[in-house]
């Protein structure tokens, strides 16, 4: 099938390109995002293949639909950034890869706490500097301290497991119970219940009209003082504006991100010798215990192998007619960009 992959870096035209040996694919692959004016370049292409940070709404949709698209292919897990009521409306099928590597993400995490803790970031350059002082390194042992996991499906079960492993104390908030989890130990709590007790925070819930801003100023009033809070889901779970006000008044003792609310304008580009306008990302940079990574979460070998073999695959069924496990539709929609 002939295939537009928009966003393409050269990591995807590797793994897609090794990957589509066994699919034979027609891909064709576009450095830019798929956004508002950059639709007709997918004209004549019955798939358009996006990643994260695409804008596929309403009117980005019937361009393409106009154009002769029938297929959007998401090559990610979440699909919020996808219109999918309207994409229903048009016609237009939806797939995406649901699990590539839960590990890559759950792996990120942990190291966002220790980093957060242990102070690598500061260490690396102090080190490199000639600078062998331990003075403001102190960290604390994870082991007997209480986690929070909101959103255990694939990704916070694996985080649970390594938790568990290192000696946390495990709490979670999830509309439905993983057994995993259960037979782990972890402790199903209401949110209150996991803010109140909780020494580290992490957010493994999809973005939904549920979730966006679950962490607000409110929810963050009801956290130790001190809490470690951490993102690697999508950046609107958390009102990035009450966490900076949180982060001065020292209520939140450590912030690690790897999802970002305006994430869209910034992440996967080398904007290394360009003035940066956003001014809530600037601020969040100020703070000495910030550690962002810039939706790296996944970006892992295995992670992109499967990506790439997933979403060649679902391109695949839809070509034959077969009907595909990994489809999405509007009743699973929440907040659109
Ligand atoms: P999943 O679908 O396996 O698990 C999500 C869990 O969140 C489910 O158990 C669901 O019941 C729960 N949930 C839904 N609404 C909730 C609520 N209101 N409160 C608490 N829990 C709620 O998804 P998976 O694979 O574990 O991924 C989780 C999220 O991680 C994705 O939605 C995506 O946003 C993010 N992600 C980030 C990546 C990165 O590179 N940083 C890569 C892949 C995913």
């Amino acid at each position: 099938m002939k295939v537009g992959v928009y966003s393409t870096k050269s990591y995807d035209r590797e793994f897609f390109n090794k990957a589509n040996s066994t699919f034979g694919h027609e891909l064709t692959f576009f450095e830019c995002p798929l956004a508002a004016g950059t639709e007709n370049l997918a004209a004549g292409f019955p798939a358009v293949c996006v990643f994260v940070n695409d804008g596929l709404n309403a009117k980005v949709l019937r361009v393409l639909s106009r154009n002769g698209t029938r297929l959007i292919a998401l090559r990610c897990t979440g699909f919020n950034n996808v219109d999918l009521e309207a994409a229903g409306k048009l016609g237009l099928s939806v797939v995406r890869v649901p699990a590539y590597s839960p590990y890559s993400v759950a792996e990120h995490t942990v190291g966002l706490m220790l980093t957060l803790n242990r102070k690598f970031h500061k260490a690396y350059a102090r080190i490199r500097e000639g600078n062998f002082s331990l003075e403001g390194l102190l960290g604390f042992d994870l082991h007997g301290r209480t986690v929070g996991i909101i959103g255990t499906g694939k990704i916070g079960a694996v985080l649970a497991r390594i938790l568990a492993g290192i000696g946390c104390r495990v709490l979670a908030h999830d509309p439905v119970q993983n057994p995993e989890c259960l037979e782990l130990g972890v402790k199903y709590v209401p949110l209150s219940e996991l803010f109140g007790n909780s020494d580290i925070v992490t957010l493994h819930c999809p973005l939904t009209t549920e979730t966006h801003h679950i962490i607000n100023a409110e929810a963050i009033n009801r956290m130790k003082d001190g809490v470690m809070l951490i993102n690697t889901s999508r950046g609107a779970v958390i009102d990035t504006k009450a966490v900076i006000s949180a982060l001065k008044s020292r209520k939140i003792g450590y912030l690690g991100l790897d999802v970002y609310e305006q994430e869209g304008d910034l992440f996967f580009q080398d904007l290394s010798n360009e003035i940066i306008q956003d001014d809530v990302f600037e601020r969040l940079l100020t703070f000495p215990n910030v550690v962002i990574t810039g939706h790296q979460g996944f970006f892992t070998e295995e992670a992109l192998r499967n990506i790439a073999h997933v979403t060649l695959a679902n391109i695949r069924d839809f070509e034959s007619g077969r009907k595909c496990a990994n489809a999405i539709t509007a009743d699973q929609v929440i907040v659109r960009k």
